[in-house]
C-alpha cells in the first residue's frame, strides 16, 4: 500500500511543500532562471539533510513529537553578549551553573558570526555568515557549547542578519570591484534618481548618526541602499540568488546544533517604492518560505522574527491570514515592552489594556511571544495616535512625555536614561538605558533614601513576573536579575561612543552576581533571589503554557493591570499594580474571573480579603488561581 514518499526527507518535503513553492512562485515565479533556482534549491535543502548529525535528526524527530516544547512553562531565555558575559564561548560553559541557578533553560548569544573589523553595530554588521567572531572562538566551540547546552536541556538562540551584510563581506567586495553579478545581490543604483523617490516615504532608522538610507560611493560609482548604518549594505531579496545564499548558510548553522535562529530586523526586507519598506507583504512570503526550509532539512529548529513595529503590524510576523501558524514560531512583543514603560510613568494601566486588549488574539497558532522589558537596542515609542486619542490622549504628547520621563528630566522621573537617535523632524525620540536605571534603582541609590530603592526593586521585579506570566518565552537581558545600572564607560571606546545603546550594555559584574546570590536581603540580592523565584514558580505552573489564551480584563482600577490565562485545569488570573500606592480590587470582580481559591502561585500563599476587597501593595504582582 505504499503510496506516496517513503523516505523521511521527502515526507518533510511533501509536507512543507504548500509553504514552499507557492511563496517562491508568487516571489520570483516570472524569471527565466526560476526553474533553475528550483532545482538549485532543492538540492540546497537535501545537501543540509544530508549533512545533519544523528543526533540532530532525532531531536528533529522527538520536536515533530512536541511540537509545544518551545511554548512550557519551562522554558525562559536569557541574553547575553559572549565577551560581557563570560569572555568567549568556552567562558560560557562556567556559568552554565548559574543560568541554571536563575532558571534559564534558553540562551540567546548575541551576534557570533565574524563581524567586520571596528564598529561593528554590536556584531549586526556580519563579513562571514559560516566563521565565529575570532575573538569569541571558532565553530567547534560554537558546536561544542550547543551540544552542553543541550546535554542540560537548554536551548541554544543565535543571530542570523538577513537584511543586509557587512561591506566586507566577500559578496559586497566584489559588487564593489564592479562585478555585476555580486552588484544584483545588493541595492545598487547609478544616481540619486530612484534613491531621492524611495526616501519621500522612508523612516530613517539611525537619523543622528547615520542619516539617509543610501550611501554613494564614488569609487565605483553606485548609491547603495544602508538602511542602518554605512557599512551595513542591504541586500537584494528579489534575487534568487539571496535566498539561496541564506538557506545554505540557515541550514549550515542549523547543523552545529542552533535551536532558535534570531532572524534580525525581518521588516526591512523588501523594498517598494512609495512606502515605508516595512513589512511589506513579501516579506511574509520569504519568511513563510524560509520557515519551510528548516522544517525540512532542520525541523528542531524555530524561527525568532525580530520586527519592532506598532502592534498591528508586529502580528503578521506570526503569519495572519493565508500565513496563520506558517511563519514565525516567536516574535518579540514589542507593545508589552512599551506599554509596562508607559504605564510605569503615567502610573495608569488603561492604554496598556486598550491595546493589548484591541489589537492581539488570546491565541497564537504554532507560536508564542517573546516576552521582553529589556533588551540591547533601545525603546521606541511605538504607540499610534489612534490608541492614544481612544484614551483621550494626543500621541505625540504621550510620547514626548515618555521620553521626557525616562531621560530623567520630567520633574519627579525616577528614571536615568539617555535618548537615542533624536529625530527633529518627526519629534521622535527614542530612549536608553538599563533596566534598573530606568525603573529608579541608580537614582534611588543615589539619593540614599531606601523607600526609593525598595520601589525600583518591585518594579523590576514586577516586570520580571509579567513577562513570566503573560503567554511566551521570557527574556531577561544580562545583568537585569541584579540590577546592573547605566555604564557611561562606552563613551571612552571609539566604536561606541556615538550609540547610546551601550549605555545599558555593560560587562556582566561577577562580584555582584556573589554577593546577590550570598546576601538575599541586599538589593542586589532581592532582585536576584525574587527573579529565580518567579522563573521557578513560572515552571511549576503548566498553566501558563504559552498556547493557552491570555485575556486582557478591565480590573475595574485603572492602576491595576489585569489578564486571565485559560488554562484547560482553571484560569490563573494574574493582577499588577504599576502605581507606588495601596490599591484594591473587589472579591466579587475576582470571583466573576473565574478566583475561587484566591491561592496566589507567586508567593505560594492564600491571600486573605478585607471587607471583601483584595488589597495590593505598591507594585505588587499575584497569579491567583
Ligand atoms: C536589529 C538589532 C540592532 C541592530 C539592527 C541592525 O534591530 O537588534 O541592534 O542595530 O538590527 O542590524
Ligand atoms: C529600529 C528598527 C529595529 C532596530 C532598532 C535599532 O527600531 O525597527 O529593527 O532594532 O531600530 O535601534
Amino acid at each position: 500500500m505504499t503510496q506516496g514518499p517513503t523516505t523521511l526527507f521527502d515526507m518533510r518535503m511533501a509536507r512543507s511543500a504548500p509553504d514552499l513553492w507557492p511563496m517562491l512562485e508568487r516571489l520570483y515565479g516570472g524569471r527565466a532562471d526560476y526553474d533553475a533556482f528550483c532545482r538549485q534549491l532543492a538540492q540546497v535543502l537535501r545537501d543540509g539533510w544530508d549533512a545533519r548529525p544523528a543526533d540532530l535528526q532525532r531531536l528533529d524527530l522527538m520536536r515533530d513529537l512536541e511540537p509545544d516544547w518551545f511554548q512550557r512553562s519551562q522554558m525562559a531565555g536569557y541574553v547575553f553578549y559572549i565577551d560581557r558575559f563570560a569572555g568567549d564561548l568556552a567562558g560560557v560553559h562556567d556559568r552554565l551553573d548559574y543560568l541554571r541557578d536563575l532558571g534559564i533553560s534558553y540562551v540567546h548569544l548575541m551576534p557570533c558570526l565574524m563581524p567586520r573589523p571596528g564598529d561593528s553595530d554590536g556584531g549586526y554588521s556580519v563579513m562571514d555568515y559560516r566563521q565565529i567572531n575570532p575573538a569569541h572562538g571558532n565553530m567547534a566551540d560554537l558546536e561544542r557549547l550547543a551540544d552542553a547546552l543541550r546535554g542540560r536541556g537548554m536551548s541554544l538562540c543565535i543571530d542570523l542578519v538577513l537584511n543586509h551584510t557587512a561591506k566586507e563581506h566577500d559578496w559586497a567586495r566584489r559588487a564593489a570591484a564592479g562585478d555585476p553579478e555580486y552588484q544584483d545581490m545588493y541595492l545598487m543604483f547609478d544616481d540619486d534618481t530612484l534613491p531621492r523617490a524611495y526616501e519621500q516615504s522612508l523612516v530613517e532608522i539611525f537619523p543622528d548618526t547615520a542619516p539617509g538610507s543610501f550611501t554613494h560611493y564614488p569609487e565605483f560609482g553606485k548609491w547603495v541602499w544602508t538602511t542602518f548604518n554605512e557599512h551595513q549594505w542591504d541586500l537584494n531579496w528579489a534575487n534568487p540568488r539571496v535566498f539561496l545564499e541564506m538557506v545554505s548558510i540557515m541550514l549550515n548553522l542549523a547543523n552545529k546544533g542552533v535551536d532558535v535562529l534570531r532572524l534580525d530586523a525581518v521588516a526591512f526586507m523588501w523594498k517598494r517604492m512609495g512606502t515605508t519598506c516595512q513589512s511589506q507583504p513579501e516579506v511574509h512570503l520569504l519568511l513563510r518560505a524560509l520557515r519551510a526550509c528548516t522544517r525540512i532539512a532542520a525541523s528542531a529548529v524555530i524561527h525568532l522574527e525580530e520586527a519592532i513595529v506598532g502592534p498591528a503590524e508586529m502580528l503578521t510576523y506570526f503569519g495572519r491570514g493565508e500565513h496563520d501558524g506558517r511563519q514565525g514560531n516567536l516574535a518579540y512583543h514589542n507593545s508589552l515592552m512599551v506599554q509596562y514603560w508607559s504605564a510605569l510613568a503615567t502610573r495608569d494601566t488603561r492604554l496598556m489594556t486598550h491595546v493589548l486588549d484591541t489589537h492581539f488574539p488570546p491565541v497564537l497558532t504554532n507560536a508564542t511571544y517573546a516576552t521582553y522589558i529589556r533588551c540591547h537596542d533601545d525603546i521606541g515609542w511605538a504607540v499610534t495616535d489612534e490608541d492614544a486619542g481612544a484614551l483621550g490622549l494626543s500621541g505625540p504628547a504621550h510620547r514626548a512625555f515618555l521620553s521626557d520621563f525616562y531621560d530623567g528630566s520630567f520633574p519627579g522621573s525616577f528614571a536615568r536614561g539617555e535618548l537615542f537617535q533624536v529625530n527633529p523632524e518627526t519629534g521622535d525620540r527614542r530612549i536608553s538605558g538599563s533596566f534598573a536605571s530606568l525603573a529608579g534603582l541608580e537614582a534611588g541609590l543615589a539619593s540614599g533614601n531606601p523607600g526609593a530603592v525598595d520601589l525600583a526593586i518591585d518594579r523590576i521585579l514586577m516586570g520580571h513576573a509579567l513577562i513570566a506570566s503573560f503567554g511566551g518565552i521570557p527574556l531577561i537581558y544580562m545583568g537585569d536579575e541584579l540590577g546592573l545600572t547605566n555604564d557611561h564607560g562606552y563613551l571612552q571606546v571609539p566604536e561606541h561612543a556615538h550609540d547610546s545603546r551601550w549605555l545599558h550594555r555593560p560587562a556582566m559584574d561577577w562580584d555582584r552576581a556573589a554577593r546577590a546570590s550570598a546576601d538575599p536581603a541586599s538589593a542586589e540580592g532581592r532582585i536576584l533571589h525574587g527573579t529565580r523565584a518567579i522563573l521557578q514558580r513560572r515552571r511549576q505552573c503548566d498553566g501558563l503554557h504559552g498556547a493557552h489564551p491570555t485575556q486582557i480584563r478591565d480590573s475595574g482600577n485603572p492602576a491595576v493591570f489585569a489578564f486571565a490565562r485559560l488554562a484547560p485545569s482553571g484560569s490563573i488570573v494574574c493582577l499588577f499594580n504599576f502605581t507606588e500606592s495601596w490599591q484594591q480590587v473587589s472579591g466579587d470582580w475576582l470571583r466573576f474571573q473565574g478566583v475561587a481559591a484566591m491561592r496566589d502561585i507567586l508567593s505560594d500563599a492564600t491571600v486573605a480579603l478585607h471587607d471583601d476587597m483584595l488589597v495590593l501593595p505598591p507594585y505588587a504582582r499575584v497569579w491567583l488561581s
